[in-house]
């Protein structure tokens, strides 16, 4: 059975963003008991056209990753720190030399960030894979903190509370009472520009498939 978060906490989302430079909305996607959640960081732009999670670049590596351990999107859940496309205006050279204006995609900061915590918390509490799988450091330090980076601890099978919003007021997270079960990876898309990284992303996948062979059954994180 499939996992959609409500309208209401959609709207609630689209309302904490206020004017931030951000566009569309992108659900999560996937089973209610899926394998894996993937946690990414926001959606570019051609997420936004189709409404998909990993559709680009990125997405076809991630793909490959998923394919590596016998997985497909169907057997996941994918979500994202944040829901709605980060943007930055800049100029780009057309081929005739003209300069034309464009939206290009960015990392969302940490007021955006937290406008989409309420969002992640709900698919958080009602999702529940064997493991969580964070995608970089934006989705890696939503869950552990800013001080834990993907450089350190990817591949790793990780044992803690994680983030929260405790009351949607708060500026502040703090840290649910039980542990979850994560092991990060680095982005997808870095292997574009650290291509050094690709042997570590491949052994880092390798570790996930390894953890879901070992604990298969339930897995950790379906107590
Ligand atoms: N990066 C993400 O984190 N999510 C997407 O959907 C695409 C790229």
């Amino acid at each position: 059975m499939k996992y959609r978060i409500d309208e209401e906490l959609v709207r609630l989302g689209q309302e904490r963003m206020g004017d931030a430079p951000v566009e569309g909305f992108v659900y999560g996607q996937g089973l209610r008991e899926p394998e894996l959640m993937l946690i990414g960081e926001a959606p570019g732009e051609f997420e936004l056209v189709d409404g998909i999670p990993f559709i680009g670049r990125a997405g076809r590596e991630l793909m490959a990753s998923l394919d590596s351990i016998g997985l497909t999107r169907d057997d996941v859940y994918i979500t994202s720190a944040v829901r709605s496309r980060p943007y930055r205006w800049g100029t780009k050279r057309e081929r005739d030399g003209t300069m034309t204006e464009r939206k290009y995609n960015r990392t969302p900061n940490a007021r955006e960030i937290l406008a989409h915590a309420p969002l992640l918390d709900d698919e958080l509490a009602n999702v529940r894979p064997k493991i969580i799988v964070t995608l970089g450091n934006i989705g890696l330090q939503r869950l552990l903190g800013k001080s834990v980076k993907v450089g350190d601890v990817h591949g790793q099978l990780l044992q803690a509370p994680i983030q929260h919003l405790a009351d949607l007021s708060d500026k502040k997270y703090s840290l649910t009472e039980s542990p979850r079960t994560i092991i990060p990876t680095f982005h997808p898309a870095s292997v574009f520009y650290n291509p050094k990284l690709r042997e570590a992303v491949k052994q880092d996948w390798q570790a996930i498939g390894e953890a879901l062979r070992q604990f298969g059954g339930t897995g950790f994180d379906r107590q």
